[in-house]
């Protein structure tokens, strides 16, 4: 199995996250369960207007949208399109949130953040990526308060992957470098949290995959009518991968899960 390093990774994420595809497959929150599972994370987390909330890896910020609009957390994205950031701004001043919403471009491992300034951080389809897992965990428990609220949810992994699931974009796709549930949750414990909830949500995944064979379906018939400028060649390589990794959520190898835990 090929390793890549967080340099290779990083780039890879900046551009294929600004792509116009991941948008168009994922929708407007980049994870599977979308912002369901965040209201349902951040209620297990307990989240509220007196929070100030690390999104590590926010991307576009749907879920920063969210906590800031719907619970009046503050909240702090850090991600790594300089396109994200743009937009995020854009929206949060857009709805009035510019002055609940900060959102600074970078490799959450290694930015300046505050020591010990966050009430509580969110980690969505986002550990599965890091090359180095342990020094990404350690950053954002340094950047909590004691007793702070990590909430996590993310791809797992327990098997061997294919080998059309091994390369940089299936690590950034969050599947290549992904771990099963029990070794998030002890990377998070040896990180210095003390996890309270750790659950694997099946469904989450097998909904998901159903959401992208919908969409593929569109871009098939957009390239067979020349409407989309992908190639029909490529779609059907796409289809490919996404029965495969069909095949490894029923069999169990993939999935989704969630972990909320506090800081000690
Ligand atoms: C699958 S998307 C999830 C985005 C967002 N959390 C959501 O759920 O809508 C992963 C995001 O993490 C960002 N990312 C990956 N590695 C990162 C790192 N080391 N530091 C900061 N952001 C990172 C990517 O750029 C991308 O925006």
């Amino acid at each position: 199995m090929t390793t890549f390093d967080t340099a290779e990774i990083n780039a890879c994420c900046a551009d294929a996250y600004s792509h116009p595809a991941a948008r168009f497959l994922l929708g407007e929150s980049l994870h599977p369960g979308g912002l369901d599972l965040t209201a349902d994370l951040a209620h297990r987390m307990r989240l509220s207007e007196d929070d100030h909330v690390l999104d590590a890896g926010c991307g576009p910020g749907a879920t920063a949208i969210y906590l800031a609009e719907e619970l009046g957390c503050r909240v702090t994205g850090v991600t790594l399109e300089a396109g994200a950031v743009t937009e995020l701004d854009h929206r949060a001043e857009e709805r009035g949130l510019a002055d609940r919403i900060t959102v600074i471009r970078g490799d959450i491992s290694d930015i300046d953040l505050p020591q010990a300034g966050f009430d509580a951080a969110v980690a969505e389809c986002v550990v599965s990526i890091f090359a180095r897992k342990a020094e990404a965990l350690a950053r954002i428990h340094d950047a909590l308060k004691p007793g702070a609220r990590l909430g996590l949810t993310d791809v797992t992994v327990s098997g061997p992957l294919p080998e059309a699931l091994q390369g940089i974009f299936a690590v950034a796709g969050c599947v290549g470098n992904a771990v099963s549930l029990e070794q998030y949750a002890s990377l998070v414990e040896d990180a210095g949290f003390v996890v309270t909830e750790c659950a694997p949500l099946p469904d989450i995944a097998r909904d998901f995959l159903k959401g992208i064979r919908k969409k593929m379906m569109f871009a098939e018939i957009g390239a067979k009518l020349g409407k989309i400028p992908v190639s029909v060649e490529s779609v059907k390589m796409a289809k490919g991968v996404l029965k495969e990794t069909e095949e490894l959520v029923n069999s169990g190898t993939l999935g989704y899960g969630m972990i909320v835990a506090e800081r000690r």
